[in-house]
């Protein structure tokens, strides 16, 4: 089964044709970087205008990439929330298009299913486990029984780790995204030289926090230390926090495999830090390849197969004339 996913709900256009939800026959992700970087964060209007311009050619290309047709996809899958609601509104009216046009079935995807299921393209994965998505606007721990079935075990009360990273990627003057910049930054620091409290949020031990930590960061900076010492500090602090926590999840829940997605899982640090806390223990930690674990359309398509094939005879994948975006659509 051939499904084109596309995805836009933030800052990144992209389309990608894959098959039977595991071979990626195309993923071309066109990034608005260049746009938001001057601003040190996205901005909306921007981001729905670019991705107008962008959408009809990422899609085209991933159609020729793939070497197909339109009339050789069999669905189209489409982000309709969480998001930017304009960015959103995007995808979806081409996704309607396309569906409509082609008589093919449409089916809305939640962006965050998309990086739940984004470590299965390229690897086995085993179920039930323990998938901590780390993005920029998402930071939670989900129980995952199988491709559709998810459970949040816990999440974010404030700030998501990524947008953390943003933050004070601003605030030292970096750029965007900022965790990117961190990361390269905090390979010449010394985490030692400072240190931040690991946030915990009383009476819930599973649940995150960060926006105490980016207030700690900016007190710390008015004592002018070394960007690269601060990068390090502040890394380090938030991989303990994720660390930590998914690691209680997996002795409180009993898990035997942790997954981690989302853009902050490209993190080298993370990735280390989780692999070593999982081999004290005797458990598995995988993560997506770098393009997975940012926007991509292949994550789209993917959570679109598993949807599909759990109720193809779903009449919301052929009635969609009405789906519409959600800001903040719960999983
Ligand atoms: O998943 P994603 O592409 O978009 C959202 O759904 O939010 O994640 C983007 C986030 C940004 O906050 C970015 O700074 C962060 O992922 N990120 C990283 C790294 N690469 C991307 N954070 C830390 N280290 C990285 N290497
Ligand atoms: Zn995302």
């Amino acid at each position: 089964m051939l499904i084109l996913g596309i995805e836009s709900s933030c800052d990144d256009t992209t389309a990608a044709v894959v098959e039977d939800g595991k071979r990626v026959l195309s993923n071309i992700i066109s990034s608005q970087d260049d746009i938001h970087s001057k601003y040190g964060g996205i901005v909306p209007e921007l981001a729905s205008r670019r991705h107008i311009e962008n959408i009809p050619v990422v899609i085209a290309e991933a159609l020729t990439q793939a070497g197909k047709e339109m009339k050789d996809i069999d669905a189209v899958a489409v982000t309709c929330g969480p998001g930017l609601l304009g960015a959103l509104l995007v995808g979806i009216s081409t996704a309607k298009g396309i569906a409509w046009a082609e008589k093919k079935p449409l089916i809305p995807v939640h962006h965050i299913h998309g990086h739940i299921v984004a470590a299965d393209l390229t690897q086995d994965i085993k179920y039930p486990n323990l998938t901590l998505v780390v993005s920029g606007g998402h930071t939670s721990l989900f129980r995952v029984d199988s491709p559709t079935k998810i459970e949040e075990l816990s999440s974010t009360r404030d700030d998501a780790a990524g947008e953390a990273f943003d933050k004070v990627a601003k605030m030292l003057g970096l750029g965007f995204p900022g965790g990117p910049a961190i990361e390269k930054l905090a390979v010449s620091g010394n985490e030692k030289n400072l240190t931040f409290k690991v946030p915990q949020v009383k009476g819930a031990p599973l649940a995150f926090s960060f926006s105490g930590l980016k207030t700690a960061v900016r007190n710390a900076m008015e004592k002018s230390p070394d960007p690269a010492d601060l990068s390090a500090a502040f890394q380090s602090t938030v991989v303990k926090s994720l660390v930590k926590k998914t690691m209680l999840a997996v002795e409180t829940h009993g898990f035997n495999e942790v997954v981690i997605a989302g853009g902050v899982a490209c993190n080298k640090a993370l990735r280390r830090g989780m692999a070593e806390a999982g081999e004290k223990i005797g458990i598995d930690v995988k993560w997506p390849e770098p393009v997975y674990c940012t926007d991509n359309g292949a994550m789209i398509a993917t959570a679109g197969y598993h949807l599909y094939m759990d109720n193809p005879d779903n009449p919301l994948f052929r009635n969609f004339l009405s789906l519409d975006a959600v800001a903040n659509l719960k999983l």
